[in-house]
């Protein structure tokens, strides 16, 4: 009898380490399944290129379940001359996306920055630019409709004052451009949600309440938008308040928008240190809690599948060490950081 009762024990402890790990999943669990037991996207920005290396592209579909191109889909990139389109790496990523079952977050439609030298190298007219916008729009969205989940329509148009920033478009067309922007899209494709998306708009300030001002009003005039991207591209030293940051996404979705975290990644300076790497690992844990805890917060995206193909040390010389993985691919402590809260 005490046989049959230490083997029933036995079983009972192996059915439930069993249950446990399924339910929770073990440190081999990928962050792709962890994350969708969170209901949650998580994924990374893509370039078309590196998608034929199998390490690259084997890490992409481990790890993540959503992708959007860093560079591939902005009007500079695509479109070499004016009515000319070059869609060799969009398609490669969006096919790439369909073959292993990822949505694509599309980005970006309008913004000032990777314009085409045709546009930029001579004067137009406020019609002109309106019409180039027009078919731009059309002919991208148009090309991918019903295949991108979500579109970064227009892209850092707030000032650091909150006012609308003088760029390309704001200096062309004037503010209406960005209800037009988004008017055009939706017709172009009425299942894609429409984002707009930003830089230092998570915390508080004139930045976080021109952004909140600026779709409050779009969300008013009835215009087609879904949300708001928050990029997250930060320092070691960021220091925000997470309940700041919950009220903020908490008064978006008051205004029935969904946030996405678009671009995150938190430079480093050289040499790395142990102790940097740590605290870039709290700042992403802290950025996955807010988006966890957030009803509106779906996607969490991170600029770079590795720190192999970061552009920061490009931009921000002395600067690196940016992404979750490191340059052979291997999880730093903010990986783990972040698999131990989706677990
Ligand atoms: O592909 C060309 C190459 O042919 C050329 O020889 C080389 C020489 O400069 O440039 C290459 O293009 C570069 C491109 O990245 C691809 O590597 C551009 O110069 C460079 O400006 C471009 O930088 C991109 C940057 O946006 C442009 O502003 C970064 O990769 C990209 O990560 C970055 O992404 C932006 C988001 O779209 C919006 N939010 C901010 C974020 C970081 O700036």
């Amino acid at each position: 009898m005490k046989k049959y009762l230490f083997l029933l024990g036995l079983l009972i402890v192996f059915i439930t380490a069993c249950a446990l790990w399924v339910v929770k999943g073990n440190n081999d669990t990928p962050l792709r399944i962890l994350a969708q037991r969170n209901h949650l996207y998580i994924g990374a920005a893509v370039n078309g290129w590196y998608l034929t290396d199998p390490y690259y592209a084997n890490t992409l579909t481990r790890e993540f379940n959503i992708i959007t191109p860093e560079n591939a889909m902005k009007f500079g990139p695509l479109s070499p001359a004016q009515g000319e389109y070059n869609f060799t790496e969009a398609d490669a990523i969006v096919n790439f996306a369909i073959e292993n079952d990822m949505p694509v977050r599309g980005h970006v439609l309008v913004w000032t920055n990777q314009l085409p030298d045709w546009l930029l190298d001579r004067q137009w007219t406020r019609d002109e630019l309106i019409e180039i916008l027009r078919n731009h729009i059309f002919t991208v969205v148009g090309r991918y409709r019903g295949k991108i989940m979500a579109w970064d329509v227009v892209n850092e148009t707030i000032a650091d004052d909150g006012t609308l920033a003088d760029n390309f478009w704001t200096n062309g067309i004037g503010p209406d451009y960005i209800e037009m922007a988004f008017r055009w899209a939706h017709e172009a494709d009425p299942e894609a949600l429409l984002f707009y998306n930003d830089f230092n708009a998570e915390g508080a300030g004139p930045k976080s309440d021109g952004v909140y001002g600026l779709v409050a009003d779009l969300v008013q005039n009835g215009v087609p938008i879904h949300g708001v991207g928050f990029e997250m591209h930060t320092t070691i030293d960021w220091n925000v308040d997470p309940t700041i940051m919950a009220a903020n996404m908490e008064r978006l979705e008051a205004l029935g928008l969904e946030v996405h975290i678009t671009e995150m990644d938190v430079r480093i300076p050289s040499p790395v240190e142990p102790a940097a790497l740590e605290r870039q690992a709290e700042i992403y844990r802290t950025v996955m809690r807010a988006c966890l805890e957030a009803a509106n917060c779906t996607t969490f995206i991170m600029w770079g599948v590795s720190d192999a193909h970061s552009w920061i040390p490009w931009v921000y010389p002395g600067w690196g060490s940016a992404t979750i993985l490191d340059e052979e691919y291997q999880p730093k402590p903010a990986y783990w950081a972040i698999h131990t809260l989706l677990k």
